[in-house]
């Protein structure tokens, strides 16, 4: 996720990017740039934040009245000067900003090189402006359209050429583009609070779209350059409201996202029917004498790694823990260079986390990091790293993060399982079937969210809950318990449901509220039986079930249903009714959501 900004009108470009670069960086800052075009064409870049883009454009002079800018967060190359965007063509006339991924920038790359192109960075942008060079015959929007037609997976562009001096072109794929219609001037930018100063008459663009964006006029081309028309709504958000999509809170956005997550996170992953996690390219050899598989890392990352252990020892076969870093790293964890160690973290800085990855890396053990800040000290110390892709995740409380990591460490195991012969082909066929729909399940589940927040306001008063579960429905039960903690301040445990009796079922009283999870099919009717010890000391039950669960309505007092997804796929989707359920119940209690008491986003300290 990044964001990209462009202008063009009768004003100075520079101080209307900056602003809109501004209202843009929730959605990335670890660098940032802008291209201006005038009697010259300048570009100025840099790794940090856009204070520090300014920092270094104090005393130049940019004067032009069109103009592209960007705030990255990355996703192929480490954030640095060079890999930071706008990207330029070799002799400088093509300039491009980009926000998404090009899944085919490294065969494009080599077909370059073969034609003795030298590549500066290690973005997949710069292909880009290779190509759309290779194709500038005096007509930047055909060479941008024969540029799109060979480029896969997603994106959002602004692409200026030097000789072209009263235009830019912006295309959509995938990656969110709006236009803002001026009076002598227009704009697009990847998100409409950059615009908002300006105008409130917004285009929404769709996938396919090329735009052709003079001062006077915008015109929107489908892909073989018919014009096409879309609609022009006016936007009466305040610009704190637009920055969270119009949601009153970071963190309902950021759950609101979650379909689209799912769909980045398996981008590139899924090639001709198979799972393909190309990052992790161990020999066959190396990966037979791996004897043991850990999960470290804290918190809602933890919880994902508790998915991972369940699943490594179900598909690989191969004894498999999942440790809290803060423990991990001050035992004395008896691990060698057999052992694999998957170090889960968002922000890749946890410093538990990177503590516990550097006594694993000291004894020996390989490393795999599941990260979504790129270039993170966790993405820079492992041996190998796999993203997550879920963007920036602003709200203190991780949502769409968790719902990544589960994907993504479910797809390694999967992709190393097939390395060592142990996913049939019928079974990699049903995944890639099954991973492909949630994306839908999601969406269909966060069309109900109501019924979420109307089971709320009948239990806002709640004081202490347990949310129980079986298998990877436990693994939840603890992700649901700490969601509610954090953010709600509700006393809240997670349990295994077939412990309670072992206990806490002491605590059971019609004063108690249970969230029992019952997704995962094969050991249903033992939490329904669990359920049922819950109501027979007066507990209130409300129950996480599939669509297909017929017996669940007969013991819990209410059920929310999910689609019926695979048993092993459920976390990345039962996840979404836990996460809004804390959500709702924060905010039927007036909480500060996104910023909750005593936390913080990103733990440095131990
Ligand atoms: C909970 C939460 C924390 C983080 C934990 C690890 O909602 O956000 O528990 O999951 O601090 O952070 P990362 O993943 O950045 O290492």
């Amino acid at each position: 996720m990044c964001g990209i900004v462009g202008y063009i009108g009768d004003k100075e470009a520079l101080p209307i990017l900056i602003d809109g670069l501004k209202r843009l960086e929730y959605r990335g800052y670890d660098s940032a740039g802008v291209a201006i075009l005038g009697d010259d064409l300048h570009v100025v870049k840099t790794a940090g934040r856009i204070k520090d883009l300014e920092e270094k454009l104090k005393g130049t002079k940019l004067i032009g009245h069109l103009g592209i800018a960007h705030t990255r967060w990355a996703t192929h190359g480490i954030p640095n000067d060079i890999n930071a965007h706008p990207h330029y063509s070799e002799s400088k006339n093509i300039v491009v900003i980009h926000n998404g991924i090009i899944e085919n920038y490294l065969e494009l790359k080599k077909m370059l090189m073969k034609e003795g192109k030298t590549f500066r960075t290690e973005t997949d942008t710069e292909v880009i402006a290779y190509l759309i060079e290779e194709f500038y015959e005096g007509d930047l929007l055909k060479a941008v359209q024969k540029t799109v037609s060979m480029l896969e997976g997603s994106y959002a562009l602004a692409i200026l050429s030097k000789e072209e001096k009263d235009h830019f072109v912006a295309v959509r794929k995938d990656s969110p583009l709006i236009g803002g219609i001026g009076k002598g001037e227009n704009f697009v930018a990847s998100d409409i609070p950059a615009v908002l100063p300006y105008t409130k008459d917004v285009i929404i663009f769709e996938n396919g779209d090329i735009v052709d964006v003079f001062k006077n006029k915008m015109v929107i081309y489908d892909k073989n350059l018919n014009v096409i028309e879309r609609p022009i709504h006016k936007i009466d958000w305040d610009i704190s409201d637009a920055q969270k999509g119009g949601f009153k809170h970071f963190m309902l956005k950021e759950i609101l996202e979650e379909p689209d997550v799912i769909v980045e996170a398996l981008r590139g992953r899924i090639k001709n029917g198979e799972i393909e996690i190309p990052e992790l390219d161990f020999d066959k050899n190396y990966f037979k004498n791996i004897n043991q598989v850990y999960f470290v890392a804290c918190g809602t990352a933890y919880h994902a790694g508790l998915v991972g252990k369940y699943l490594v020892e179900k598909y690989l076969n191969i004894p498999a823990q999942a440790e809290v870093a803060s423990e991990f790293r001050y035992r004395n964890p008896v691990i060698d260079e057999r052992t694999l160690v998957f170090v889960v973290s968002q922000s890749g800085e946890t410093a538990d986390t990177l503590a516990a990855l550097r006594l694993a890396k000291e004894k020996k053990a390989k490393t795999i990091g599941i990260v979504n800040v790129v270039g993170s000290s966790v993405a820079r110390e492992v041996d190998k790293v796999v993203y997550i892709h879920a963007g920036p995740e602003i709200a203190v409380a991780s949502t769409k993060a968790y719902v990544a990591q589960v994907e993504v460490i479910t797809l390694s195991i999967l992709h190393l399982a097939k390395i060592i012969d142990k996913l049939n082909e019928a079974n990699e066929k049903l995944f890639v079937e099954e991973f492909q729909k949630l994306e839908g399940f999601a969406r269909e589940i966060l069309e109900n969210k109501e019924e979420i927040a109307s089971f709320v306001s009948t239990t806002k008063n709640i004081e202490e809950t347990f949310f129980i579960g079986r298998n990877l429905d436990y693994a939840l039960s603890l992700e649901g318990a700490l969601k509610l903690k954090e953010i709600a301040y509700v006393h809240a445990e997670g349990y295994p449901a077939g412990e309670l009796k072992h206990g806490p079922l002491a605590l059971i009283t019609p004063n108690s509220l249970v969230i029992a999870i019952d997704t995962f099919t094969p050991l249903s009717d033992k939490t329904i039986s669990n359920i049922k010890e819950v109501k027979a000391r007066g507990g209130k039950v409300l129950a996480i079930a599939k669509k297909d669960n017929t017996r669940i309505k007969e013991v819990a007092d209410s059920v929310f249903y999910i689609p019926n997804v695979l048993d092993d796929l459920t976390p990345i989707i039962t996840v979404i009714p836990l996460q809004l359920f804390a959500y709702y119940m924060a905010d039927a209690r007036g909480l500060d959501i996104d910023k909750p008491r005593n936390l913080a986003k990103s733990v440095t300290v131990e």
